[in-house]
C-alpha cells in the first residue's frame, strides 16, 4: 500500500542518559513484540544523545531488534582540532545508518547555516550515513504565507550539488517549527501540502524517478493519536517523533499506526 517504505522516527533530544535509553528501547521492543508488530511493515529509528549511541548498539545487536539508530547531528570535518564535535566516522563505527541534519534546534541554538548543513551532508555521505536532513519554517513565516518558498529554498541549498544516486537515498523530514514541542500540530494537509512541494522540487532538480525515492518524514507533535491520518497523505512516508518518542507506549502506537 505505501510506495516507499515508512520511516518511524524517534528523536530523543537531550533526554535520556545511557541507562534510561536503554530502558526505553528495551520497553519499546516488549511493546512492539507483545502486540505482534509486523516488523516489515515500517523502518523504525531512534536518534539519541551521543552518549547513549554505544549502549544502543549493544542492545540491538544482542537482542537482535528490529531497530535502527543514528546520531543527532555530525561534525562536517572528518577528525582534528574540532573540541566537543563529533565526526560522522565515529557514528558509523558505532553501526549508525541515520545522522539528523539541520534539525531546527541546531539551526537556530547553533546557528548552523545552510553552508554548514550542506558540507554535514556531504560528511554524512562520506561516511556511509544517510542523512535526515530536516527543513520547515517558523511561524512569522508561515503566518507570511512564504512557507513553501522559505523550506524549498533551505532544501536547494543544503542539497545544492549532490549527485542523484545519493539524493535518491536521503531523507528529509518537514517539521514547521511553530509545531515542535507546542502541541500545535500542522495538518495532514500542511504536512501533504509542504511534502509534494518537495518532491516537485526534487523533480526539477533532479528528475521524477529520483523523487519518487526519497522518504519525505513530517514532525511536530505527532502522537499515537494524530499519526495515522499524517501518514494517510501520499507524500508522507513517515514521521519524526520528538516529545512522544519518550514514551515506549506511545511511540509503540506511532509504529503501529492503522491507516
Ligand atoms: O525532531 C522531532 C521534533 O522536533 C518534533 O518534536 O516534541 O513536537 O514531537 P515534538
Amino acid at each position: 500500500e505505501f510506495v516507499r517504505r515508512p520511516l518511524i522516527a524517534g528523536n530523543w533530544k537531550m533526554n535520556m542518559d545511557h541507562v534510561q535509553g536503554i530502558t526505553l528501547l528495551q520497553k519499546l521492543a516488549w511493546t512492539l513484540d507483545d502486540a505482534n508488530h509486523d516488523h516489515n511493515r515500517v523502518e523504525v529509528a531512534v536518534f539519541p544523545p551521543f552518549t547513549d549511541l554505544r549502549g544502543v548498539q549493544t542492545l540491538v545487536a544482542g537482542d537482535d531488534l528490529d531497530v535502527v539508530y543514528g546520531g543527532q547531528d555530525l561534525s562536517q570535518h572528518d577528525s582534528g582540532a574540532y573540541t566537543g564535535d563529533i565526526s560522522g566516522q565515529f557514528l558509523n563505527k558505532l553501526g549508525c545508518r541515520y545522522v539528523l541534519v539541520g534539525h531546527s534546534e541546531r539551526r537556530s541554538v547553533h546557528q548552523e547555516s545552510d553552508e554548514t548543513l550542506r558540507a554535514k551532508v556531504e560528511a554524512a555521505y562520506r561516511h556511509d550515513l544517510v542523512p535526515v536532513l530536516c527543513v520547515g519554517e517558523g511561524l512569522e513565516i508561515r503566518q507570511a504565507g512564504t512557507h513553501v518558498e522559505h523550506t524549498l529554498e533551505q532544501l536547494r541549498a543544503d542539497v545544492d550539488g549532490l549527485d542523484a544516486e545519493k539524493v535518491a537515498t536521503l531523507v528529509v523530514a518537514y517539521e514547521p517549527v511553530w509545531a515542535i514541542g507546542t502541541g500545535e500540530v500542522a495538518g495532514p494537509e500542511d504536512a501533504q501540502e509542504m511534502c509534494a512541494a518537495i518532491r516537485a522540487e526534487l523533480t526539477k532538480l533532479y528528475d521524477a524517478d529520483t523523487a519518487e525515492k526519497v522518504r519525505l518524514l513530517y514532525g511536530g507533535s505527532v502522537k499515537g493519536q494524530n499519526a495515522a491520518a499524517i501518514l494517510r497523505e501520499r507524500d508522507v512516508d513517515g514521521v519524526l517523533v520528538g516529545g512522544a518518542s519518550l514514551d515506549a507506549g506511545e511511540f509503540a502506537s506511532i509504529v503501529r499506526f492503522e491507516n
